[in-house]
């Protein structure tokens, strides 16, 4: 009998993976598939709701971002992976679910105001709106107790709470409220100064580079600005590079800073010793996507089984939904 609590979190499949999905949830759900059952969702419904356009590249992201997850060590023996458009239960409770939810609070979304900007949306469809609403029945239908997420996300697992609370108090069922898990590491900028790392935005190092994929991200990063020649003391606190640092080079963060301010470490050779560091982090799942990569056919049996088994758990959740709801004749 299955003891552990359980995890629920995914990736839209419209693409690669990048660092700054690594440090914001895969990194946590490495570290906690032998303490949570984990389920990985591959948000191919959710990927529509902005990519309704390119069906072919959500069904390819679908294997990408299945080997990006388990290239950064997550066991295919531990952890389930779920095709989220295969899985009914979870078509079902996002229509209940959007009943009970209201415009309002979907429009005051401050993450779904902030992607429509960003997507340039003057309109936005009904699916884009409400896709909180297909993210909370995502976490439900297998009652997940836990979703490790980046801070951005944040506004729909409160959502997600809020609607669980309301349905569980009219219908006298008893669904879980997920706790949030953020990642210590707040969002990762991009390299070239911007707020974000970002797929649209031609600054993420993606977990599948090459060493010289990466070397040409990092080489050009943008660095202190006031910084021209190598003998001027710099400022870490305002470079990017340095934050880098401080994130996948803990150890050695002090001394850089040191070398930086001291003006005895130029800004060419910090960004190589960055560079080295990344590729560290990099190798070991260049290794594994490298197997995944040779046997496309597991990697597809993995998916298969793992929604498999979310069916089974979210039809019989569904199924005493339904009970609770007269809906059962
Ligand atoms: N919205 C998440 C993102 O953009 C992806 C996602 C879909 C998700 N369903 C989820 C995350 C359920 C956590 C739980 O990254």
């Amino acid at each position: 009998m299955e003891t552990r609590k359980r995890i629920l979190t995914g990736d839209r499949t419209t693409g690669k993976l990048h660092l700054g999905h690594y440090v914001g949830s895969l990194k946590s759900r490495f570290e906690l598939q032998d303490t949570y059952e984990e389920f990985i969702l591959l948000a191919d419904i959710q990927a529509l709701t902005t990519h309704f356009d390119n069906p072919k590249l959500i069904n390819s992201s679908i294997y990408d971002v299945t080997i990006d997850n388990l290239s950064v060590g997550l066991d295919p023996n531990k952890v389930t992976f779920v095709q989220q458009s295969q899985v009914s239960s979870i078509a079902e409770l996002t229509i209940f679910y959007s009943m009970i939810v209201t415009v309002n609070q979907l429009r005051h979304n401050p993450t779904i105001k902030t992607e429509a900007q960003n997507y340039g949306y003057e309109d936005i469809t009904y699916g884009f709106l409400g896709y909180p609403v297909s993210q909370t029945a995502d976490i439900t239908f297998c009652n997940a107790d836990l979703v490790p997420v980046g801070e951005d996300q944040v506004p729909h697992i409160e959502l997600c709470r809020k609607i669980v609370r309301k349905f569980n108090k009219l219908y006298g069922t008893s669904i879980i409220q997920p706790q949030v898990k953020l990642s210590q590491v707040g969002r990762l900028s991009g390299l070239d100064g911007s707020a974000k790392m970002g797929k649209s935005m031609g600054n993420a190092i993606y977990l599948s580079d090459t060493p010289e994929q990466v070397w040409k991200l990092v080489r050009k990063a943008v660095t202190d600005p006031a910084r021209v020649t190598t003998d001027i003391p710099g400022h870490p606190e305002i470079c990017n590079i340095y934050k880098y640092h401080q994130i996948f080079n803990p150890e050695e963060a002090p001394e850089i800073h040191e070398g930086c301010t001291s003006a005895k470490l130029g800004c060419f050779d910090c960004k190589k010793r960055l560079n080295v560091v990344l590729n560290n982090l990099l190798d070991p799942m260049r290794e594994r996507r490298a197997y995944y990569e040779n046997h496309i056919s597991e990697v597809k049996e993995i998916i298969v089984e793992g929604t498999r088994k979310a069916n089974v758990i979210g039809n019989a959740n569904l199924d005493a939904i339904k009970e609770k709801m007269f809906l059962k004749i």
